[in-house]
């Protein structure tokens, strides 16, 4: 029998309506719109209002999906869920998401990645079609940032904002879709940057709420070097190994965490900067949802056999790239 290939045949995204400027920030701690630029690339975020969660946006973006590709969400038989701020800690946010849109015969999960959540969505998803058992995969990939983001530390609230991306993933026989995913994880990074309250160790109380723990913890400078290298170095070790060089890439797809580290990534890479795809400017970091809104926003440049690397970093630390054939030509309306 043929190989089943795991191809990603839509792809619909969300971003909130609100946004926040540099300016906007500069009113909450002593920074300003030169800074931020100059240190991180980042002009806007999104955010979500109050009292909305990760589902909502979830939500629009799968419904787009569906649309767009003539798709029944009753066909749907699984819907995979990449998110460190779903709504609630229990119930997962996919099973929210299924059952706002219809996907009523699916089975529903979350995974968290932290930034490289979209990346180990993609692992898990191509080998469950792969497996010939499922052949009609939602997989959700974002974060309400903005709702674990400290307003008073001007050190990480410049960094984040709201949004998620949505992908159709099918089977196929064609030689397109997932090829290959290399996922690491170094777990020694868990000092440097995480939540340090609301999990099992630090319960939710009075006193974690008056310590700010609530909230993105990191150590900037470390996260910063671990991320230039770590994401090169994926993305290097898996072009090897896919006998890929330079001159095979169309675009290269990083996480959006600070335009610096995305310029040292291509530049590693040896990889022109009219092939690297950035919106980091008007988004922010989006965590999970960084890679598929850039390709949902840039969508109708690629075609069909494109070559794409991903490539991640995030807490853990998790981190890792993956090497895509594109399946279809432009926008899909
Ligand atoms: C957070 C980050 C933007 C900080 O940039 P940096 O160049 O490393 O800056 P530093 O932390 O060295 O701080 C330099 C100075 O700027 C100051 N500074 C920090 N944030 C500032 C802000 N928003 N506005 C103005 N000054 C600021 C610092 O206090 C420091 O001042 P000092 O020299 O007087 O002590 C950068 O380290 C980064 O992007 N790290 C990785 C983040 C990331 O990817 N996180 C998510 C992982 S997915």
């Amino acid at each position: 029998m043929d190989k089943i290939n795991a191809v990603i045949t839509g792809i619909a995204g969300y971003v909130p309506e609100d946004i926040l400027t540099n300016e906007d920030i500069s009113k909450m701690v002593d920074t300003n719109d030169e800074w931020i630029m100059s240190r991180v690339g980042i002009k806007e975020r999104r955010v979500l209002k109050k009292g909305l969660g990760l589902s909502c946006m979830g939500t629009k973006a799968a419904n787009d999906l569906f649309a767009k590709t003539n798709t029944k969400p009753e066909e749907i038989e699984a819907v995979i869920c990449a998110t460190t701020t779903p709504d609630y800690t229990f119930p997962t946010a996919a099973s929210m998401i299924a059952c706002n849109t219809g996907c009523v015969n699916a089975l529903t999960f979350d995974m968290q990645g932290a930034c490289a959540g979209f990346l180990y969505a993609l692992e898990t998803v191509a080998n469950y079609i792969r497996s010939g058992r499922y052949k009609k995969i939602l997989v959700v990939a974002g974060d309400v940032m903005t709702s674990i983001t400290d307003y008073t530390d001007r050190t990480t609230c410049p960094l984040f904002g709201d949004g998620c991306g949505a992908i159709l993933v099918e089977p196929s026989h064609e030689d397109l879709g997932i090829m290959d995913v290399l996922l690491k994880t170094d777990g020694t990074g868990l000092e440097h940057l995480h939540m340090k309250g609301g999990g099992s160790v630090y319960r939710a109380s009075y006193k974690t709420v008056d310590k700010h723990m609530h909230f993105v913890y990191q150590d900037g400078q470390y996260v910063f070097k671990h991320a230039v290298t770590l994401m090169a170095d994926a993305c290097i070790e898996i072009m090897k190994r896919s006998n890929l060089t330079s001159d095979d890439i169309d675009w290269v797809v990083p996480h959006q965490a600070n335009r610096r580290i995305i310029d040292a990534t291509a530049k590693r890479l040896d990889v022109d900067e009219n092939k690297v795809l950035i919106n980091i400017e008007n988004r922010g970091n989006t965590s999970s949802g960084t890679i598929p809104l850039c390709l949902w926003e840039n969508e109708d440049k690629l075609k069909k056999g494109d070559t794409l690397i991903l490539t991640a970093f995030g807490a853990g630390f998790t981190w890792g790239a993956a090497y895509l054939k594109w399946a279809y030509d432009g926008k899909k309306a």
